[in-house]
């Protein structure tokens, strides 16, 4: 099991489970400038993961530079999310025919302390059925890990922030190890996608989580747009 298995049919996968020799690319480094080596080669290697889906859609290597609030500048009409905790990085990318926005997180499976609890979760997210998954699994973290997931599905289309209790999710288990998700986000304005939909699994003590949306042409069209206002992926990439 990997991201693959919570990702819609259509979206390519490139993942590894340590650092791979590559490099920055020149249109890269303003965005890790300062970094200690072991954060380069985290940041390098999720791009190269990214660049193989890249390429896989029939791009050449290029780069993928930082845009004003962290995201990874994609191709046009590309949509995806790239991921890295300790032991795991990963892209996960499609056109946007497949899926309009596209957030994907892997977390270790680990407690998640007790007073960031009230800050990731609503008052009634963390009863009923989302506290009924596996003994291992924190249901805060799955919470927590499906909110960034669905920041990084949201974000790139809106260009706005979003608070965890500005997202309500509703998880329902599908076996032991991984189920699905609604999330919905209450504070969309009217062209902005309100719901986003997910799938969530845990394995070799990781938890993997992606949040897409479904919406229609007026989410696509705004996808489109805004990541082509943003800084410049082609202008960027030379
Ligand atoms: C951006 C954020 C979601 C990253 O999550 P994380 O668990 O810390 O780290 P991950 O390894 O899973 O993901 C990091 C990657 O996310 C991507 N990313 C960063 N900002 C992003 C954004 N605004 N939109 C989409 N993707 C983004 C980057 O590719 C980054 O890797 P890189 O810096 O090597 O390029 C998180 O740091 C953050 O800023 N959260 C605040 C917003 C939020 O979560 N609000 C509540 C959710 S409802």
């Amino acid at each position: 099991m990997s991201l693959r298995s919570v990702v819609p049919a259509g979206v390519l996968v490139e993942e590894s489970r340590q650092d791979l020799t590559t490099t920055v690319f020149p249109a890269e480094e303003a965005g890790i400038a300062g970094a200690v080596p072991s954060r380069r080669a985290e940041f390098a290697t999720t791009r190269l993961c990214a660049r193989r889906a890249l390429a896989r859609l029939g791009f050449v290597a290029s780069a993928i530079p930082v845009g004003p609030s962290r995201q990874p500048l994609l191709p046009p009409g590309i949509v995806g999310s790239l991921t890295h905790c300790d032991g795991y990085r990963g892209s996960a990318l499609c056109r946007a025919q497949v899926v309009p926005a596209l957030g994907v997180d892997v977390e270790p499976c680990r407690q998640l302390p007790a007073d960031l609890r009230p800050v990731v979760a609503r008052s009634d997210e963390l009863t009923g059925p989302a506290s009924t998954g596996p003994d291992d699994l924190d249901p805060a973290l799955l919470l927590f890990s499906i909110k960034e997931s669905v920041y990084k599905a949201w974000n790139p289309i809106t260009g706005r922030w979003l608070g965890f209790h500005d997202v309500r999710v509703r998880t329902r288990w599908r076996g032991r190890r991984s189920g699905d998700f609604r999330a919905d986000v209450l504070i969309a304005r009217s062209a902005e996608p309100a719901g986003f939909d997910g799938r969530f699994a845990v394995q070799d003590a990781l938890l993997f989580t992606a949040a897409w949306s479904t919406g229609g042409m007026a989410t696509l069209c705004s996808t489109l747009s805004h990541s082509m206002s943003q800084t410049g992926y082609r202008a960027a990439a030379r």
